[in-house]
């Protein structure tokens, strides 16, 4: 299949653009598209023919469900079979934002795109472009992020070009996305509000709104037997093709043990990559071995982290990196959603010094 790669002005849309997109998704096509978060794979949330086409492009397990995208709030009534009164004061706090609710699910809503579950994940998403296609759409689109099961999810169109290409019908480029790491799941089906997946919407901003809000368990205890509870934090992901090991503990230590651990690999005949930031890229530049250093962002900004995370693993892919080293990050605020996407991309390889 020939892929159509359209650039969108993000200020403005092309209407004729998103116009063709919203057609395609209506005859059950799939069109990628950026969001404030990363680019989602679209396709209609209410036919089930879609859904299956979302897991066959992506090679993803058809049990682990889809986020349905909607741009406006009304459309929540169609899909959702109660809304308690959390999830509206959470849409007045958040929506249009990069936070997902997981509500008990209509019967319009197809169990291909639950993945069998009787709950329905809901976004609405701020980015315009992802506005003005959902809008073109019919309203309901169903969309995981735009890779292929077990790569980073793209930050940017050309990412999308490498996994799905020839796979899908449109990707629609609006350039780099803003966050970089995908929206907060909050569960609103069980008797109290649980996290099941991190991200810019933090604990903290929840709380404010909610009063009490729980964690998944899963999410930071690697040896704890019970199943996340959303299906897509079971499998391995984010994971570059290099070993990457987490090093944790006083800043002079951790780069200490980076550039030993560096210039040992490179003897064992390894290619090396260091994941450092601003502040510390000037000491791996003149002590370590290492083929690749790359500062991910600022230690004082870590939105600038959690923006380049994924492009830096991607990075290291393509210079075919085998060993790759990542200082850590603080476990509070948004530096919780950037350790769960390191972590899962360490397979929970952390070396404390
Ligand atoms: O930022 C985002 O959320 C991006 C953009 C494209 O919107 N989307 C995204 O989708 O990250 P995906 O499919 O890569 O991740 C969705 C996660 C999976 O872990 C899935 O298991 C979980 O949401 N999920 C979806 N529906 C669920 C449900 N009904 N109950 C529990 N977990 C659910
Ligand atoms: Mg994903």
């Amino acid at each position: 299949m020939e892929t159509i790669l359209i650039k969108v002005n993000r200020e403005k849309p092309e209407q004729e653009s998103i116009a063709r997109a919203g057609k395609i998704i209506r005859d059950g096509g799939l069109v990628a598209f950026p969001t404030e978060t990363v680019y989602g794979l679209g396709g209609d949330a209410l036919n089930p023919a879609s859904s299956r086409r979302i897991y066959e492009a992506k090679g993803r397990p058809s049990d682990n469900p889809l986020i349905v995208h909607i741009c406006q709030w009304e459309s929540m009534n169609r899909i959702a079979r109660r809304i308690p009164e959390e999830a509206k004061k959470l849409a007045d706090a958040f929506w249009p934002g990069p936070l997902t609710m997981i509500l008990p699910k209509t019967d319009s809503v197809p169990k291909e795109t639950t993945g069998g579950l009787d709950t329905v994940a809901v976004r609405f998403p701020s980015d315009r472009i992802a506005q003005e296609f959902i809008r073109a759409s019919g309203g309901f689109v169903a969309a995981p992020s735009a890779n292929t099961s077990g790569r980073p999810s793209p930050t940017l169109a050309r990412y999308v070009w490498e996994d799905l290409g020839g796979r899908i019908e449109m990707i629609l480029d609006g350039g780099e996305v803003g966050i970089g790491l995908e929206s907060t799941i909050v569960d609103l089906s069980g008797s109290v509000p649980m996290i099941l997946r991190p991200g810019y919407v933090t604990k903290e901003m929840l709380k404010d709104v909610l009063g009490s809000v729980d964690t998944d368990r899963t999410i930071w205890d690697q040896n704890c037997r019970e199943r996340p509870k959303a299906p897509g934090m079971r499998y391995r992901h984010y994971a570059p093709r290099g070993v990457l090991t987490i090093v944790e503990g006083r800043p002079d230590r951790v780069a200490e043990e980076i550039c030993a651990g560096s210039r040992k690999a490179k003897k064992e005949g390894a290619r090396v990559g260091i994941l450092a930031t601003d502040e510390s890229l000037e000491k791996y530049r003149a002590e370590s071995a290492a083929d690749s250093i790359k500062s991910v962002g600022s230690r004082t900004d870590e939105d600038s982290v959690g923006r380049s995370l994924y492009r830096i693993l991607r990075e290291f892919d393509e210079e075919e990196i085998s060993v790759i080293y990542s200082e850590s990050f603080s476990d509070s605020g948004f530096g919780q959603a950037i350790m769960n996407r390191l972590l899962k991309a360490a397979g929970h390889r952390v070396k404390n010094v």
